[in-house]
């Protein structure tokens, strides 16, 4: 499969797109040391000091109906967090986009639709030996805090890829919800989700049938589709 690796670019979700809109082959890779606008989800930024972090993105053309698609940031976040679990760490997926471990992120996920094709961007903290606080919310990890090891941004993608290309080859996304579930921060747990300007409170009790979160709130049982913020309360 092919891989396009840069020292620096804009964003490599617009690189993606408009190879994908070439019609670059599924499973297609492009990468980069550093992102000089690289995006994040909400129209948040998304920065990263060369070497120090995995910034890439991977053009996958699923041959799910379009409803699953749902499920391809849960399933990026699977590969990411079966590639951590093997170096013994204990990461959860805080859906539908987020990698945390210790309860503080390590990588983030921005999907976004091209035509025929999605984009899987993935940021992740690997080589900081320190990472900025935050004000408020979830705080920031890296790779090298929790093991005290580096890796290499380039061949950490390769990995990556090569997981994600295998788990999205099932013939459905939903012979691996119990495998996402069960990596899921909060499970059974009360939250909050931010979705536009509403506030919605209730256990989080699992995911539907297109990776949506499903949320049990006082009156009945929510499907969430997309949601600005969730945080536990
Ligand atoms: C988030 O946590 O909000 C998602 C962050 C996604 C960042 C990655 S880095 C590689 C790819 N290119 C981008 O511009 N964004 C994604």
């Amino acid at each position: 499969m092919k891989t396009i690796w840069k020292e620096s670019t804009a964003s490599t979700n617009d690189d993606a797109k408009l190879l994908a809109h070439n019609g670059a082959e599924h499973g297609t890779l492009l990468g980069a040391d550093f992102q000089e606008k690289g995006r994040g989800r909400t129209g948040k930024s998304w920065e990263c000091k060369a070497g120090e972090g995995l910034m890439c993105s991977i053009i996958l053309r699923p041959s799910w109906e379009r409803p699953y698609w749902g499920w391809i940031a849960l399933l990026a976040g699977l590969a990411v967090v079966e590639l951590l679990e093997r170096d013994c760490l204990s990461p959860q997926i805080k859906w539908p986009n987020d990698i945390l471990v210790n309860g503080k992120k390590i990588a983030g996920i921005l999907t976004e639709a091209s035509a025929d094709a999605v984009i899987v961007g993935i940021g992740m903290n690997l080589n900081m030996a320190t990472v900025p606080k935050v004000d408020s919310g979830i705080q920031p990890t890296s790779f090298l805090i929790e093991t005290d090891c580096k890796l290499d941004p380039q061949s950490y993608a390769e990995s990556v890829r090569r997981a994600l290309i295998s788990l999205t080859a099932v013939e459905t996304p939903l012979l691996l919800r119990a495998e996402v579930t069960r990596r899921l921060a909060w499970l059974d747990e009360r939250i909050s989700l931010e979705i536009q300007k509403d506030v919605l409170f209730g256990e989080m009790s699992g995911l539907g049938e297109y990776g949506q979160l499903l949320l049990k709130t006082d009156t009945g049982f929510e499907e969430i589709f997309d949601a600005h913020q969730i945080r536990k309360i």
